[in-house]
């Protein structure tokens, strides 16, 4: 998604290793459908159709249970502690936001291994393309210097757009460099280890005779490097097809806002670019309802809308307007009931905009925002919990700031889910660790 605020929880400490590949185990006798080796054929359809069932030891790890402890008393309190020791499943309404990046590089394969063992129902791919035009999964056109180590590639580095300049103390400018998906083709990309989002340019310049130069940068203390030593595989969209299929979990594709002037090329329009991603989940026999696509663009949702109404029915529109400008937040509440009579069916704002403080009484209530949509009759989802730091400080930042002043431990992560889940009525939450809101899914029935 498009919010680069570092953000998220704290706590270092998660599943031991990234899960194994999966085995899968479908309902029904498809045989190896689910185990096409890492560079396979996709598959015809399988025999009978319809969504596959996951079987996986689903395993939440410790944090949920932190958090739980941590929340202040009360009935809320109390039905989480009460789930504590039953088994937990994959929720429909858990949403890996680009992997597990509280503690895995972003968009990697390890951290996709991690939001499904952690129970994530959906898992998201936010696309962009490279110079052969084959689809990627980032989380921006243009990140590659510090969501990867191009840095460490003389060669690659070479080709980025703006190449590496160190930082200069003496005169305090800061390090830069701009590498994006299209300076390079599908093997070049490949060819790179994925990377914890980082500050790495400066850190660059300081330290280029380490032997992690170009690969490690600086990490927020609340996150982790621990993942990142080992090469950790970034994926093309057909991989993450192929890996979250394997899974037997279902999909969502950004269409990344361009960076890149569009038409790239000369002729890639991003009406192809958007077509180009329904086309590959359609070569997988991937059926349209088990597919999210997203955009913070309403002209790739009025285009899928139109063009593929089976993909268009589901497809959800990230709304950012209210980081934009200032009356924004206005603009986008008051358009909403337009938004839903072209045919928009999912609104995905931010936290903040669904909740706002009640004052009178100290609880966190739905907004004016969330009211109007629902008034609008649009389903919701929202983005991205697990992306603050510790909520004592600041009251949470960026994704709590509207409600910021009830908010002071790390358990009220779990007021606000319950706020956005009850009583805004959102169907599905993202998150950088899924497993808080998979335990907060299976102790509401929410699966
Ligand atoms: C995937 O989507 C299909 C169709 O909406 C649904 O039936 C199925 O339960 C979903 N699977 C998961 C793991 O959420
Ligand atoms: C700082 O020094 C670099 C050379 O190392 C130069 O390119 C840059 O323009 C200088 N910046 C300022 C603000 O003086
Ligand atoms: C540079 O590397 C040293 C030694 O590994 C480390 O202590 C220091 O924090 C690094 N500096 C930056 C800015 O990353
Ligand atoms: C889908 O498959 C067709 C036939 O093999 C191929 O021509 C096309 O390029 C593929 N499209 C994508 C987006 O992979
Ligand atoms: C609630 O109070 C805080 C300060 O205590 C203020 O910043 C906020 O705007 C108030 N919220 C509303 C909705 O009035």
């Amino acid at each position: 998604m498009y919010f680069t605020q570092l953000a998220a929880a704290s706590l270092a400490i998660g599943l031991t290793t990234a899960a194994p590949a999966p085995t899968a185990q479908w309902g029904g006798n498809w045989g190896n459908w689910g185990n096409w080796g890492h560079h396979g054929k996709p598959p015809g359809k399988p025999p009978g159709g319809g969504a596959p069932t996951p079987k996986i030891n689903v395993q939440l790890g410790p944090r949920p249970y932190y958090l739980v402890d941590n929340m202040d008393e009360g009935p809320l309190k109390k039905k989480l502690e009460s789930c504590k020791e039953e088994p937990k499943s994959t929720s429909s309404f858990s949403i890996s936001h680009r992997g597990a990046p509280l503690m895995f590089p972003e968009h990697s394969k390890q951290g996709y291994d991690a939001a499904a063992r952690m129970g994530a129902g959906i898992i998201e791919c936010d696309v962009s393309f490279t110079s052969d035009r084959e689809l990627v999964c980032r989380h921006s056109n243009c990140d590659l210097h510090y969501t990867t180590d191009i840095l460490a590639h003389p060669d690659l580095a070479a080709k980025c757009t703006e190449p590496f300049t160190p930082a200069n103390p003496e005169n305090g400018t800061a390090a830069s460099a701009k590498c994006c998906t299209s300076d390079i083709t599908l093997a070049e990309f490949k060819s790179l280890c994925a990377e914890m989002e980082a500050t790495t340019l400066n850190a660059l310049s300081i330290n280029q005779s380490t032997p992690y130069f170009g690969r490690i940068g600086i990490t927020p203390d609340w996150r982790t490097n621990m993942y990142a030593y080992s090469c950790a595989e970034p994926m093309s969209l057909k991989d993450q097809i192929q890996l979250v299929e394997g899974y037997g979990l279902n999909f969502t594709a950004e269409a990344k806002t361009p960076e890149i002037p569009m038409p790239f090329q000369g002729d890639y329009t991003q009406e192809d670019f958007a077509q180009q991603i329904v086309d590959t989940f359609k070569n997988y026999s991937i059926a349209a309802n088990r597919v999210w696509l997203q955009s913070f663009l309403p002209d790739d949702i009025f285009y899928w809308i139109a063009n593929d109404p089976a993909f268009g029915e589901q497809a959800v529109y990230l709304d950012e307007r209210a980081d934009l400008s200032t009356d924004g937040y206005q603009t986008a509440v008051d358009s909403l009931p337009d938004l839903a009579a072209r045919g928009v069916k999912i609104i995905a704002p931010s936290i903040w905009q669904l909740i706002t403080a009640d004052n009178a009484t100290g609880q966190i209530v739905p907004s004016s925002y969330a009211v109007a949509a629902q008034k609008a009759g649009l389903e919701i989802i929202t983005w991205s919990f697990e992306r603050s730091g510790p909520l004592e400080v600041e009251g949470g930042g960026y994704y709590y700031e509207s409600v910021a002043n009830l908010i002071n431990n790390d358990g009220d992560e779990y007021t606000v889910i319950d706020v956005i889940a009850q009583k805004v009525g959102a169907t599905k939450i993202f998150a950088d660790w899924v497993g808080t809101v998979t335990y907060y899914a299976n102790c509401f029935g929410l699966v």
